[in-house]
């Protein structure tokens, strides 16, 4: 089963989202808190974990591997639910190893845009390993493909990390995500009403309710 995220730290669109039953975690960072209107990790946090129930990821914003690791004591201690976003750099790495080895130690690796990042930091403890495929796409590249080295890379080796495709732009990516083998898509909440959406449905939907209406006023009921 792959897992599906929503990409925002706006409680709407968490509540919404979880209103549809499809929703099994949410991931959040400096720049959607920023757009969410809100400095207070913590509180905005705990309420996406209420609404959601599930995984929740809040990302550290230390550079060097002794900030990191102190934030991430802080915020792992928040609940169960949530994990904690390290970027993938070599001081990344060594605050992975360290807070892999707590038994709160949920990781999120994030920023990562080759399959060498994720393996090293699948190696460093890291429980998911976040590809931000977007981005990869923006500049000209094939964020996909990584996606795709990512897995054929996990399951060569058994890693137990998980494939998560972030930086999603579009229902395409979700598709392919799919198709790639990533383990969990974290999108933003404008991608998942496309994905729902279709003129077919709706003329499909408007024309049995119309044939309906007719038969049933011939059946004079
Ligand atoms: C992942 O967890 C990131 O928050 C996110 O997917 C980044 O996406 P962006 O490229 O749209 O900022």
């Amino acid at each position: 089963m792959a897992l599906l995220f929503l990409d925002t730290a706006r409680i709407q669109e968490v509540k919404e989202a979880a209103s549809w039953g499809v929703l099994d975690g949410v991931t959040t960072n400096p720049t959607l808190m920023m757009q969410a209107g809100t400095a207070d990790l913590k509180e905005n946090t705990l309420k996406i974990i209420d609404l959601v129930g599930g995984p929740v990821s809040a990302e550290v914003v230390s550079v060097d591997a002794a900030g990191m690791i102190r934030e991430a004591e802080e915020i792992l201690a928040w609940s169960e639910h949530v994990f904690v976003k390290i970027p993938c750099t070599v001081e990344g790495l060594k605050a992975m190893r360290k807070i892999s080895q707590w038994p709160n130690g949920r990781i999120n690796a994030t920023l990562i845009f080759s399959a060498n990042q994720a393996y090293l930091a699948a190696k460093a403890g890291a429980t998911y390993a976040s590809i931000f495929v977007g981005r990869m796409d923006d500049a000209g590249l094939d964020g996909m493909e990584v996606v795709r080295q990512t897995r054929e890379v996990f399951d060569n080796y058994g890693f137990d990390c998980y494939v998560l495709a972030a930086s999603i732009r579009h229902p395409a990516h979700v598709t392919e995500s799919l198709l790639a083998g990533a383990d969990i898509i974290t999108l933003p909440f404008g991608v998942l009403q496309k994905m729902i959406r279709s003129p077919f449905t709706d003329a499909g939907l408007e024309r049995f309710l119309a044939d309906w209406e007719e038969v049933t006023a011939k059946a004079g009921l």
